[in-house]
């Protein structure tokens, strides 16, 4: 918007980590946000996407980063699809042991559609025989369209071990260098609006979404419309559980306060007021069912 540019301001980047299902990417997040989320998983299958604010240490500075989590499971491409939608960065990981599968080449598929820049992460690199691995790993990428920059191409691709922590710091080097070129910018001042990246219903909280602000700022009372539903915000969580008053850009926040359940994907917006919101809700709702007579027609 024309408003904004008066008041564009820095903003932390969105890196979603994708990749085929076991190949380490919540035990990489674990490793970068000294968490053990992995370990604690039902069958160690991710099974939504989970998103976290971290401050990643560089050149001793702590700078502020968005990492969302998506599960590899086939079952799951939608979720995966949605995180490359939101994203600034994808980070893809590749065990060196397992080498490019379907989900591999789906991720690739759904961060070019998003146009958004690659990074390999070729990982598992402290088991045995894995480094006899990588060149074969990396001539694989390349016929499926990731052509590394040691080639001559323009996807990073970086060696490491999520479970031993090895390289990780390169890893993330490269991912702000990435970041530091997209200048990613928002403007903290105006109505907020973004991404529903989940949502369900909780037994006490009613209704629940999480979303990803991608310009403006999420206020406490603000009045929202998103998809078919629509509330005033009546309590934000952060990725921690804990309650805040606002969320600014790039920042994943828990909202409750809507009066149905959004679709993960649907995009929020702030609006004036609770009879513009239920008025557009109403619309949105109308046009949704239109587009379904209309293909249930033809
Ligand atoms: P989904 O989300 O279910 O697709 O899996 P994921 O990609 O998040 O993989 P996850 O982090 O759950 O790791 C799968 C298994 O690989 C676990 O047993 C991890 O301990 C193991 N693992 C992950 N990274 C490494 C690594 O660098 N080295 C070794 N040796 N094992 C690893
Ligand atoms: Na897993
Ligand atoms: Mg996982």
């Amino acid at each position: 918007d024309e408003d904004d540019l008066d008041n564009l301001q820095d903003r932390p980047p969105v890196l979603t980590i994708m990749g085929h299902v076991d190949h380490g990417k919540t035990t990489l997040l674990d490793y970068i946000r000294k968490s053990k989320v992995a370990a604690s998983e039902a069958g160690g299958i991710t099974q939504g996407i989970g998103a976290y604010k971290v401050q990643v240490p560089i050149d001793g500075t702590l700078r502020p980063c968005v990492f969302l989590d998506t599960p590899g499971h086939e079952a799951f491409g939608a979720m995966r699809a949605r995180g490359a939608r939101v994203t600034d960065i994808a980070i893809i990981v590749v065990a060196a042991d397992d080498g490019i599968r379907p989900q591999t080449i789906e991720a690739i598929a759904h961060a070019k559609s998003a146009g958004v820049p690659i990074i390999i992460a070729i990982n598992k690199i402290d088991k045995e025989g894995a480094s006899d691995r990588i060149m074969q790993v990396m001539q694989e990428l390349s016929t499926n369209g990731c052509q590394p920059e040691d080639w001559g191409g323009d996807v990073p691709m970086v060696q490491i071990s999520a479970l031993t922590g090895m390289n990780v710091d390169d890893l993330l080097e490269t991912a702000m260098l990435v970041a530091e070129l997209q200048e990613l910018k928002a403007n903290p001042d105006r109505n907020a609006k973004g991404t529903v990246i989940e949502a369900g219903l909780d037994k006490s909280k009613g209704p629940v979404a999480t979303f990803i602000v991608q310009n403006g700022t999420l206020k406490k009372g603000d009045v929202i419309v998103c998809g078919e539903a629509f509330g005033k915000v009546r309590a934000l969580f952060d990725d921690a559980g804990k309650r805040v008053d606002v969320a600014g850009p790039s920042i994943p926040v828990q909202v409750i306060g809507l009066n149905n359940v959004p679709l993960a994907g649907d995009e929020f917006e702030v609006v004036d007021s609770l009879d513009i919101a239920r008025e557009r809700a109403e619309e949105r709702a109308i046009s949704l069912r239109d587009e379904r007579i209309l293909a249930k027609a033809g």
